[in-house]
């Protein structure tokens, strides 16, 4: 299956500075990630807050630049495009926002906000093709071509973040990077959004790279998780198989974190307990399986079983 996808051993550091004149400390934020998103495939990235989720976005978008690694997008090095080949590829590669109060322009109505992606890619210049085009793009995202005079501020949180949707897709993108889009959603929004982003893939055969803090909506939507964890991915596998067989201990502290109706609340992840500098694996202090050996391994994302790969030298001796 082709990757439309590719990020090899991507790092980002950040640098700040705590004084204007003092000097500016390094702070990496994405560690040796390395993942592939085939056609017609939805990757689920899930960690907690802080963890480097969006910045991987960011640089997978060209919004901020990568410290070292590779990014392939349609068979394309990203590092390597001119302005005009970054133009043109970003028609391929749409994003979709958390906030769909802020990322639609108050001052636009839908019919503005849609024709401003295809001005700039000049396309439909036809006036009777790009009617029919909006129509047909307000249409798959489930509303209606009555909405193009209205205003965002005429809309609830659920119709806005199908405008977002509709803005993105008018463009035919192959590839949506989707940053939690339903985290600021009701529960009930949220589903719609979800079936919808489900049937659009289906539909479009698009690839997607959707972000969420959320297992439940991870199981639902995605083919395929990548745990990260401090910047690191520290487990990846089909969702069927990660939710079943989960490795890392991280993977399994989150799933068992996971609200039930009716259910008992297992303790979240405990925090830090030792100093990080003395193991290899990132996760090691927080861990309630912490060995000897998890000072020398364990930050090596490696093959377990056949597709399903972690990063913790303890599930690799348990499968041996
Ligand atoms: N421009 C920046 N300059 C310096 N540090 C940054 C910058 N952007 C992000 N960071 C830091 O990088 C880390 C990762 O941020 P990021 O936004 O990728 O996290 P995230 O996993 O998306 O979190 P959340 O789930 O809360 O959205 C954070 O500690 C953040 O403070
Ligand atoms: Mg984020």
């Amino acid at each position: 299956m082709t990757a439309r996808v590719q990020i090899c051993n991507l790092f980002k550091t950040y640098y700040r500075r705590k004084w204007w004149f003092s000097k500016a400390e390094e702070f990496p934020v994405l560690k040796d990630v390395s993942l592939e998103i085939s056609e017609n495939k939805v990757l689920g990235l899930v960690g907690e807050s802080g963890c480097g989720k969006s910045t991987l976005c960011k640089v997978l978008l060209g919004i901020e630049n990568a410290t070292d690694g590779k990014v392939i997008v349609n068979g394309k090095n990203t590092q390597q495009l001119s302005r005009l080949e970054w133009k043109n590829l970003r028609r391929e590669l749409q994003v979709v926002f958390q906030d769909p109060y802020s990322s639609l322009d108050p001052r636009m109505n839908v019919r503005q906000l849609l024709c401003e992606p295809l001005d700039i890619h000049g396309l439909y210049p036809d006036s009777t093709e790009r009617e029919k085009v909006l129509k047909d793009t307000l249409s798959s995202v489930g509303l209606s071509a009555d909405y193009l005079t209205r205003y965002p501020h005429e809309f609830s949180g659920g119709q806005r973040q199908r405008i977002c949707l509709a803005r993105a897709l008018v463009l035919s993108p192959s590839i949506l990077v989707a940053d939690e889009p339903v985290s600021a959603l009701d529960v009930s929004v949220q589903a719609q959004i979800l079936n919808l982003l489900k049937e659009i893939k289906r539909e479009r055969k698009l690839s997607m790279l959707f972000v969420t803090h959320d297992f439940a909506v991870a199981r639902f939507l995605c083919d395929e998780i990548a745990v990260m964890y401090k910047g690191r991915l520290v487990e990846r596998a089909l969702a069927d198989e990660l939710f079943t067989h989960p490795l890392h201990p991280y993977t399994q502290a989150l799933l068992a974190a996971v609200p039930e109706v009716g259910g008992k609340l297992s303790a979240a992840v405990e925090s830090e307990t030792e100093n990080s500098d003395d193991f290899a694996c990132p996760f090691a202090p927080r861990c309630p399986r912490v060995k000897e050996a998890c000072k020398k391994a364990g930050n090596e994302l490696t093959q377990v079983t056949p597709g399903h790969f972690c990063a913790c030298v303890l599930a690799k001796e348990k499968n041996k």
